[in-house]
């Protein structure tokens, strides 16, 4: 039966590293603040004038690469992000032009951090179908210039980096492949993390009270997030093994979304999967949202911590909120 499979991963982040003391010399927060409360010690965030897009475009071609494919080869450009490089058009239209591929199909999905999770869940919808072959699937984002680097924004801005991850999926007739994918999200709770400028439901969008106001700058409920995230994280994926009917001793590597360490280790916990069961970088990449997952996955994959054959499970948690799991046969 046609399904389909991760053919070839790429990821990228930008050169210059900004460490926990490069923070403290711009807002009151510490080194062992940010490190005990997130496990972050760096993130890489861009410099100048750099979009999701180009973020993107390196990551896409080593996926390409990796997979023994050109850009022509693909049906469709799949773009999760948060941080598109401008209002509209959408990341993947720009993606495709950078990798000069015009006239094939673009799709940007806007679900956070659970965007890469939901946009392999449609490619492999779209292959399944036999609508389509080959689709490229971006997480990519910049959120180093669109942060509030001052004591105010210090809740949000140690948590977050930039960086880009991309898989190529095709059509495949053979074990190692996409089982399934559960998605959920729950909009009741939408302002717990969100960015509410520019905004089409303000008149005008954008103006210097708002500026003023910081409404430009995402805002998080941190506690309210955690708890929401350490509830639907081990959910989402006990649901995806049992309805393959697998349990979680199955799992032999999950990708969980790099919210926040202490979420992965917590989700772990409730779990009973330890660190030699899951992969995480939010170490040295910090929060990349919807990039999150296929940089760590890519980089476990490199590490050979991923087996022919083994079930890997990609979970994530989210605003929205949103959250969900892909069940993967490698
Ligand atoms: N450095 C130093 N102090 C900081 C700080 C920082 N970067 N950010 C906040 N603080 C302060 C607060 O102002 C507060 O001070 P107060 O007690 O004087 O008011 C104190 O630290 C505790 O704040 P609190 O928000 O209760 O801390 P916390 O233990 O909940 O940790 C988070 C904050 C953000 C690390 C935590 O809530 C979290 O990880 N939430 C989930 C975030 C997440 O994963 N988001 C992405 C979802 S995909």
């Amino acid at each position: 039966m046609r399904g389909s499979r991760i053919a070839g991963l790429g990821s990228f982040l930008p050169e210059r590293v900004v460490t926990n003391h490069d923070l403290s010399q711009w807002m009151e927060t510490s080194d062992e603040w940010i490190q005990q409360r997130t496990g972050i010690r760096e993130r890489r965030w861009v410099q100048g004038d750099v979009g999701a897009s180009d973020l993107a475009l390196p990551a896409s071609q080593d996926a390409l690469t990796e997979a023994g494919l050109e850009a022509s080869d693909l049906d469709m450009i799949i773009f999760a992000t948060l941080s598109p490089d401008i209002g509209f058009p959408g990341s993947s239209c720009l993606l495709q032009a950078k990798l000069g591929v015009p006239g094939i199909a673009t799709l940007d999905i806007r679900n956070q951090c659970t965007g890469f999770v939901y946009a392999l869940s449609v490619a492999d919808q779209f292959i399944r179908s036999g609508a389509m072959k080959h689709i490229l699937v971006v997480g990519a984002e910049v959120h180093s210039t669109g942060l509030d680097i001052s004591t105010r924004g210090r809740d949000v801005t140690v948590i977050f980096g930039d960086g880009a991850g991309a898989a190529v999926v095709s059509a495949t007739d053979g074990d190692a492949r996409v089982l399934d994918s559960a998605l959920h999200a729950d909009g009741s709770q939408a302002e717990i993390l969100m960015l509410g400028a520019p905004a089409s439901g303000r008149n005008p969008r954008l103006s210097h009270e708002m500026l003023d106001a910081g409404l430009h700058y995402p805002s998080m409920k941190g506690s309210a997030v955690f708890k929401q995230a350490v509830r639907h994280f081990p959910a989402v994926i006990r649901e995806v093994m049992e309805r393959n009917a697998m349990s979680v001793d199955d799992i032999g590597m999950l990708i969980p979304h790099q919210a926040n360490l202490r979420i992965s280790e917590m989700v772990g916990k409730s779990l009973g999967i330890g660190p030699d069961r899951m992969h995480n970088t939010i170490q040295w990449t910090g929060n990349t949202t919807a990039a999150s997952i296929p940089i760590a996955l890519h980089e476990a994959v490199k590490a050979g911590r991923i087996q022919s054959g083994d079930h890997v499970v990609l979970a994530a948690f989210g605003a929205g909120l949103t959250w969900g799991a892909n069940l993967i046969r490698w």
